[in-house]
């Protein structure tokens, strides 16, 4: 069953003014954000460098959303607990990051943390299967990781539409996110194929006016499945 309400919407602060943090972030709650979407990178595991705890941490006092923490870090597990404390209330971890994407998945629910699993266009959706019961969210990367901007890939509604289905078969409330070139335009076509939070960075803190942006994705992302 593909979503058929409003998806969530969860900005990206990769794409927004680092020297002006806090403001940025209370300025999308204001403008109706759901979540805010934070990028760690460790230039390793994608060819880039973010954020820390340090980040997380100063900013958890300026915001009532919950935080969203994309780990783009391998190997992960020592870093779970640290990210767990600075104030994630979600944290995505790489299906490919390993080594044991299982026990990786355990220490986050052990933290009281919402588990999420990434995974990256070449990974097949069957990647997932076996700890789909450790899985409260599945963020789909419609790019491949580490930079903002980058365009969307069609490729990937396949195996939206393909997740959708496994995740409704489990008869849990999984959700699907996706990250990576979400515009109002794609934000409809990933919501039809099934996917119920859209991660954007460009199309929020790119835009003039946070507000209507929040609002155009949401409205993009509110159509009915064709
Ligand atoms: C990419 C990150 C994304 C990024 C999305 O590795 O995971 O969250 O911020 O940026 P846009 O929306 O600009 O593609
Ligand atoms: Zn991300």
């Amino acid at each position: 069953m593909a979503a058929l309400s409003s998806p969530l919407i969860a900005p990206s602060v990769l794409s927004a003014d680092f020297s002006r943090m806090a403001d940025e972030v209370a300025a999308v709650e204001k403008a109706g954000a759901d979540w805010l979407h934070l990028d760690v990178m460790d230039g390793h595991f994608v060819p880039n460098l973010s954020m820390g705890t340090q980040l997380v941490s100063a900013l958890r006092p300026h915001s009532r959303l919950p935080f969203d923490v994309h780990l783009m870090v391998a190997p992960v597990d020592s870093y779970i607990a640290a990210f767990a404390k600075a104030g994630a209330d979600h944290i995505h971890i790489h299906v490919e990051a390993g080594p044991h994407t299982h026990r990786s998945l355990q220490h986050v629910r052990d933290h009281g943390v919402k588990a999420g699993l990434a995974i990256c266009p070449a990974t097949p959706p069957e990647a997932v299967e076996e700890v789909l019961d450790l899985v409260d969210m599945i963020l789909v990367m419609t790019v491949n990781p580490g930079f903002g901007g980058q365009k969307f890939l069609t490729s990937q509604l396949r195996k939206i539409r393909t997740l959708r289905e496994m995740a409704d078969a489990t008869g849990r409330d999984i959700r699907i996110g996706v990250d990576g070139g979400i515009t109002p335009e794609t934000a409809t076509l990933a919501t039809q194929a099934g996917a119920d939070v859209l991660i954007a960075g460009t199309s929020v803190y790119g835009q003039e006016d946070y507000a209507r942006a929040i609002n155009a994705l949401r409205t993009g992302g509110a159509s009915r499945p064709a």
